[in-house]
């Protein structure tokens, strides 16, 4: 039996990525073989398309951080799980296709009656999310923070959540995302026409407690001065890294892992040498998950758990079938998307 997948076969624009057919992947023991319902479309997909995240692997490889889908079948000494159950799994790269194979210990489960695009969304962007709110910054009731592309996939999902502890929030976006930012309960700020710096120091007098910061590069050193005495800029990203979907220097093609984060952790230091106890963290969901499985596992299911009491909404930009992946990058790498972009390999099945 055959099925497609995409694979990223050089690196640089959304040329790279290519629909291939191929035999179905057969599970080896301890795998399950998942038919795939929905994949998330993000920008560390195409950062990795661009050769410069930290986790990208040697081309030709299949992009694809998160997916929910339905098990298939069992490889041998497979136990507790059966053909027709929901599992998601953020396998990192391979989750654009039709069918994948994973460990069972990279599988959880997701509860029933949950869209397969909505559940999808929480897997990268909300476990990011809610590590960075609760186990980073640690927020309590009342603090003020900021977050940078609050209308993007993570950042809508920080305002989500962070509306639930019951932070002052913040939001830099463009302006078509502002209306999202103010109906998530954060004041807009247009990083466009605004100086954020500004706007904050004005709007808040002494700064903010927390920034999350997924821009990178200079900007994290600018998200310092926004904090208050005793801050925290929770640093994540590398979105400046690239304008227009394309990496911002010019210089691509090629497989640079560390390139882009040498600055990233230039600041980070920095931040702990200068004076006004404001420090800069770092925050990987994949190093977490490596270190710490359990949490990653845990931390999912919570907000499994208030997507299915509606106390969470995730804003879906579109869905795409899988054939149109480099589509869905090209216009995600434009900008002014407004949530997420799921890809949907197997539509017919489960919507
Ligand atoms: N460390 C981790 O574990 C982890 C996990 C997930 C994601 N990430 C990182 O998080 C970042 C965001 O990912 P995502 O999937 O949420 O991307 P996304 O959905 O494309 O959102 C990015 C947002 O940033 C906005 N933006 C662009 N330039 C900006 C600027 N100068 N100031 C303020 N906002 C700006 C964009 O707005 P417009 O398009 O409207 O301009 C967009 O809304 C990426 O760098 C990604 O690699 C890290």
């Amino acid at each position: 039996m055959r099925h497609k997948r995409i694979i990223v076969t050089h690196y640089g624009g959304p040329d790279a990525l290519e629909v291939l057919e191929e035999e179905r992947p057969k599970p080896k023991r301890g795998e399950v073989q998942v038919r795939v319902l929905a994949a998330g479309i993000s920008l560390p997909d195409v950062m990795m398309r661009e050769g410069i995240h930290p986790e990208t692997p040697r081309v030709p490889f299949t992009p694809g951080w998160d997916l929910v889908g339905i098990v298939e079948r069992l490889g041998d000494g497979v136990s507790g799980m059966e053909p027709g159950d929901t599992v998601a799994a953020l396998p990192i790269s391979g989750a654009y296709a039709e069918f994948v194979c994973l460990p069972q210990l990279e599988l959880v489960s997701v509860p029933p009656d949950l869209d397969a695009a909505e559940a999808v969304s929480l897997i990268l962007n909300y476990v990011t999310a809610y590590q960075m709110l609760h186990r980073s910054a640690k927020v309590r009731s009342g603090q003020r923070v900021l977050v940078h592309g609050a209308s993007g996939g993570v950042g809508s999902a920080l305002l989500q959540l962070g509306r639930l502890a019951g932070v002052e929030m913040y939001g830099t976006c463009s302006p078509r995302g502002a209306s999202t930012v103010s109906d998530l309960g954060a004041v807009p700020i247009d990083y466009q026409h605004q100086d954020f710096l500004e706007e904050i120091h004005r709007l808040t007098g002494e700064g903010v407690d927390v920034v999350f910061d997924g821009l990178g590069g200079t900007n994290i050193w600018r998200s310092r001065t926004a904090l208050r005495r005793g801050g925290k800029v929770v640093a994540y990203g590398l979105t400046a890294s690239l304008s227009g979907g394309r990496l911002a220097s010019g210089h691509s093609s090629g497989r640079h892992r560390f390139r882009e984060i040498a600055i990233f952790g230039l600041y980070i230091a920095a931040g702990w040498l200068f004076p006004g106890r404001k420090r800069v963290v770092p925050y990987s969901i994949q190093w977490l998950k490596r270190l710490k499985p359990e949490l990653f596992r845990k931390d999912l299911l919570a907000v499994f758990d208030l997507l299915k009491q509606r106390k969470i909404k995730p804003l879906i930009a579109q869905r795409f079938p899988l054939v149109e992946a480099r589509r869905a990058h090209e216009l995600l790498g434009n900008g002014g998307v407004i949530g997420k972009f799921v890809l949907v390999p197997n539509a017919s099945l489960s919507f």
